[in-house]
């Protein structure tokens, strides 16, 4: 589907870069496939450096020498970009977002043409295969042109379908995500070495057990309470670890993380 392709890849960032690294490591796209733009050419240079793709200052001139979009920029800077590639996109292109906040609409309402558009929430445990993006279908956009998006990230990771009114919800949950389990697992680590474990054991212990446990519940499709109840003997010594949890309020603060998360995300586009 993807072997003669060319995939523009504008605001190739740390979002961008995983992506690329991801598709690249999957063999899905040659490094040769991708052109990549950002705003400094310093970026340029790393990216050419460490990734052997094409890269340009020119959105136009990317869009221009491409297929696939990969719209990578900040959710504020995309109003401008896609102004400025307006005359560039045919409606043989497709173009994917990837930006929080900005729905298929507001892309398709800047342009005077009905180019494909697909909104995808990506997060950056694409590069290394293990993501989670949720995908949503613009006005313009065919089932063909759904099937390209999900195996582009099928190939980085796990997707899912979804209403595009959900996009700022799984900005919350599962891009932001990533951010909050590790501070979870820094805090793992950390408990470790309070309690005499040497720091890259604990590391080890923790980042591997989180891994674990998320397994179990994809892999066996128990329910979570489910699987905490098996580790919790009467008496043992989890339960005494889950009381301190609760009296910390765990659970409240991180579904406030995700609910505050997923407001910021409804406000990005303007800022
Ligand atoms: N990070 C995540 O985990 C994540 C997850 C899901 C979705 N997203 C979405 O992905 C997008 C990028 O996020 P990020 O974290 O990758 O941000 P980032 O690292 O700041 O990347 C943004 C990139 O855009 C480039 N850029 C800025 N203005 C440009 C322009 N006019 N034309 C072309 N390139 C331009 C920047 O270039 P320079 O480097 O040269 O300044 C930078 O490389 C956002 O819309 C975000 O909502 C991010």
């Amino acid at each position: 589907m993807f072997e003669d392709k060319k995939i523009a890849v504008l605001g190739a960032g740390k979002l961008g870069e995983a992506l690329i690294s991801g598709l690249i490591d999957t063999k899905l796209v040659r490094e040769n496939q991708f052109i990549a733009t950002a705003a400094h050419n310093e970026r340029l240079e790393q990216l050419k450096k460490k990734l052997g793709i094409q890269t340009t200052l020119s959105n136009s001139e990317a869009v221009r020498k491409s297929e696939l979009v990969l719209l990578c920029v900040k959710p504020q800077t995309v109003g401008e970009v896609v102004r400025q590639i307006s005359d560039d996109l045919t409606l043989d292109h497709l173009v994917i977002s990837v930006a929080a906040s900005v729905t298929t609409r507001f892309i398709e309402d800047l342009l005077f043409k009905a180019v494909p558009i697909i909104r995808v929430m990506p997060n950056t445990p694409c590069l290394i295969k293990a993501g989670m993006s949720a995908i949503a279908v613009g006005r313009h956009a065919t089932a063909e042109h759904m099937k390209q998006a999900q195996k582009i990230f099928d190939a980085i990771g796990r997707t899912v379908v979804l209403d595009e009114k959900h996009m700022d919800a799984v900005t919350g949950l599962s891009a932001s995500g990533p951010a909050f389990v590790y501070i979870i697992i820094e805090s793992f680590v950390e408990a470790g070495v309070k309690v005499g474990l040497p720091r890259e054991t604990a590391t080890l212990l923790a980042a591997q057990m989180v891994l674990g446990a998320s397994r179990m519940v994809l892999e066996t499709g128990e329910h979570p309470a489910k699987l905490k109840d098996i580790v919790t003997t009467p008496a043992g010594c989890t339960i005494d670890g889950i009381l301190e949890l609760e009296d910390g309020g765990l659970r409240v603060t991180l579904i406030k993380a995700v609910v505050r998360a997923t407001q910021r995300a409804r406000e990005l586009v303007n800022g």
